[in-house]
């Protein structure tokens, strides 16, 4: 069963918020972002646009590339962390959008590793059943809805967009997924979470007051655990696809931090100038930014048939992986 990357697609809001702008709200300075970060501005959604949105115009440009009908879809997977709603899910409001008369679909939820999980998630699917032909993999996050544009140490890092990638069933030709890796550890809930809004802590006046609805992170711990975890996860994928570091063109790496991306680099090891990094212009999009990423780069035609690309990513949960795929 060959399951082929079709189509890509992304999408970030018009309005951009730079460095300097954020210095006018919290004390902080371009220059620290940038030697910490990376980031130079980051995409901001407008208060009438929320994650299906985002994810609409993402699905219909990997449509497009595809040319491949809404009616043909067979499934939608949407991850994200900051759907419409707690229910309906922002799949189903995405079928109904798109006019996907045949697909069902779902949300996952693994924050930055989303993507990779729905990508595993939906090769099984077409793998286990030929009457999957094409799946909609979704990355959406409107994470200004959930930063706390008053805390220094997490409202510099995060921005809005979407990502699309359409796969398709190919029977008798080579799979383009060679290897898969993912992992979670359900023990590190203090060190990054959303600590309220769901039935642990339901909304209340409280949970407002403490300021439970927005993202809490320790960024230093999560630092070292994202480089461990992803150079081990990409090892795991090279070792078993039998491909050696050297054969990949390109290492997509989730966009959360340029340092983490350098060092994930460092260690595998792999030259800076095979890493795909476009954090400056992002900031860190959550489950989007791998699928922005491969979407720049098959649009600027950065991918050539039969490239080795290694994604990998981590994230809240904790969640993390890495998937290595043969364009
Ligand atoms: O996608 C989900 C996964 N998330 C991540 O992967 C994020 C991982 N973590 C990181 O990317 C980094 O840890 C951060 C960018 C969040 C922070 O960088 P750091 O080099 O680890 O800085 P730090 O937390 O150790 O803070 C250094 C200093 C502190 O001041 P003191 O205690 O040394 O006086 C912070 O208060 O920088 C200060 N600081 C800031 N200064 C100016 C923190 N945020 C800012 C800011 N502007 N925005």
């Amino acid at each position: 069963m060959g399951i082929k990357i079709r189509g890509t697609g992304s999408y970030a809001p018009d309005k951009v918020l730079t460095n300097a702008d954020l210095e006018k709200m919290v004390e902080t300075n371009d220059e620290w972002i940038r030697t910490r970060t990376g980031i130079c501005q980051r995409h901001i959604s407008a208060p009438e646009q929320a994650c299906s949105d985002l994810a609409e115009q993402a699905a219909r440009r990997a449509l497009d590339m595809a040319g491949v009908a809404p009616e043909e879809l067979s499934a939608i997977i949407v991850a994200t962390i900051t759907p419409d709603h707690v229910f309906p899910s922002t799949a189903c409001l995405l079928q109904h959008r798109l006019g996907a008369t045949k697909a069902f679909g779902f949300d996952l939820e693994a924050a930055c590793s989303g993507l990779l999980f729905s990508l595993e998630t939906a090769r099984g699917l077409m793998s286990a059943n030929a009457k999957y032909r094409y799946v909609l993999v979704i990355g959406s996050d409107k994470m200004s809805a959930v930063v706390n544009w008053e805390d220094r140490n997490t409202c510099v890092l995060f921005g809005d967009g979407a990502s699309a990638l359409l796969l398709e069933n190919c029977p008798g030709e080579e799979d383009s997924f060679l290897a898969s890796d993912l992992g979670v550890d359900g023990n590190s809930l203090e060190i990054l979470s959303l600590p309220a809004g769901g039935s642990r802590n339901p909304a209340s006046m409280e949970t407002v007051e403490n300021k439970m609805h927005y993202v809490h992170m320790a960024g230093r711990d999560v630092f070292k655990l994202a480089v461990n975890a992803m150079v081990s996860s990409c090892r795991k994928v090279l070792e078993e696809a039998n491909v050696s570091i050297d054969q990949v063109r390109w290492l997509v790496p989730h966009q959360a931090n340029e340092r983490i991306m350098k060092a994930v680099a460092q260690r595998l090891p792999l030259e800076e100038e095979r890493v795909f990094m476009n954090i400056g212009k992002y900031g860190n999009t959550s489950a989007a930014s791998i699928g922005i990423c491969l979407d720049e780069m098959k649009r600027a035609d950065l991918i050539n048939p039969g490239d080795y690309i290694l994604l990998t990513a981590f994230g809240g949960g904790l969640t993390w992986g890495a998937i290595l795929i043969r364009w």
